[in-house]
């Protein structure tokens, strides 16, 4: 966590003489806000990116269920089931070693109950290798928080604008712009603090609502639109990256723009193959001329009959 400003971008891990990494953990999270460092966290669904993301040095990895519109392609977050997360936290957490892993609870994973949110939760730990689970909700979800904490599983909560609920909540809409939904907003903040929570992350909220809950409470928040005062911020990888087609939620800032660039180099490919220039001989494999003899003087004498 704090050796990301010196590793080179093309170090790679676990050589002979260079010391692995030290692993991200809760407490390393949780003690970041007391240190006054801030928490970065970037969603990842595969191992590919996971190993860049890895690479960056940014210290929190969730596996998102906004995987079900960005990689799956539905319209929502509700269809994603649990074993859609199991399987694209599973790759993930084999291409990432270092950051803190965290695999998001999915529609329908949680809601029946602590027990089912236990064993739901249990398969990210067991057969994904996540570090800790999150899951969307106010006060509602209290109960299951607790039982989750209890059982040796870290929970980041997530309140403001929860997407699993976007159908109730009237399409992706910033929340607690009253100051009754503030006041609400920051007293389930506060039950799921109490309830053990390690992190809370604040979606699309005005910046001063994130403000003050930041300051009330112990764990850190971390935002997603939710202004420069949480403890931290978490972008989703293809907003972040360009690679959601035009979509552009106000919030998502764009550090790259690889939309354009990956369809350009699919198009020279496509090019290339069609007018015979891929492969060339830089790309191809040869065999001893002996050996090519032989074969082709083999393959006459078999045509000759
Ligand atoms: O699913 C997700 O990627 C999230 C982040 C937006 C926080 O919940």
């Amino acid at each position: 966590m704090t050796e990301k400003a010196e590793r080179p971008l093309d170090s790679t891990y676990g050589g002979a003489s260079a010391a692995p990494p030290k692993k991200v953990t809760v407490p390393d999270v949780v003690a970041m806000k007391k240190d006054g460092r801030r928490i970065t966290m970037m969603t990842a669904y595969d191992a590919a990116f996971a190993r860049l993301v890895d690479r960056s040095g940014i210290d929190v990895l969730l596996v998102g269920d906004s995987a079900g519109m960005v990689v799956l392609g539905y319209t929502s977050t509700v269809p994603v089931t649990m074993d859609d997360m199991v399987r694209l936290a599973a790759a993930a957490s084999r291409g990432a070693s270092r950051p803190l892993l965290v695999g998001d609870m999915p529609f329908g994973s949680y809601q029946t109950g602590p027990q089912d949110a236990l064993r739901n939760a249990a398969r990210f730990l067991k057969e994904a290798g996540m570090d800790a689970v999150k899951i969307e909700g106010g006060r509602e979800t209290v109960d299951t928080v607790r039982a989750l904490v209890e059982n040796g599983i870290s929970v980041m909560a997530h309140v403001g604008l929860t997407p699993q609920r976007v159908s109730q909540l009237g399409g992706f809409k910033v929340q607690a712009k009253t100051a009754r939904a503030a006041r609400r907003l920051l007293d389930d903040a506060i039950a799921l603090e109490d309830a053990g929570a390690f992190a809370i992350v604040l979606e699309s909220i005005p910046a001063p609502v994130a403000r003050e809950v930041t300051e009330r409470l112990r764990i850190p928040t971390i935002g997603i639109g939710a202004g420069p005062d949480c403890d931290g911020q978490v972008l989703v990888l293809h907003d972040a990256l360009g690679l959601y087609g035009e979509f552009k939620p106000k919030f998502a800032k764009r550090y790259a723009d690889l939309g354009p660039v990956i369809v350009e180099a699919l198009r020279r490919f496509d090019a290339e193959v069609r007018e015979g220039t891929f492969p060339d001989a830089e790309h191809s494999f040869t065999m001893k001329e002996s050996e090519q003899a032989i074969l082709e003087r083999g393959l006459r004498d078999r045509a000759a009959g």
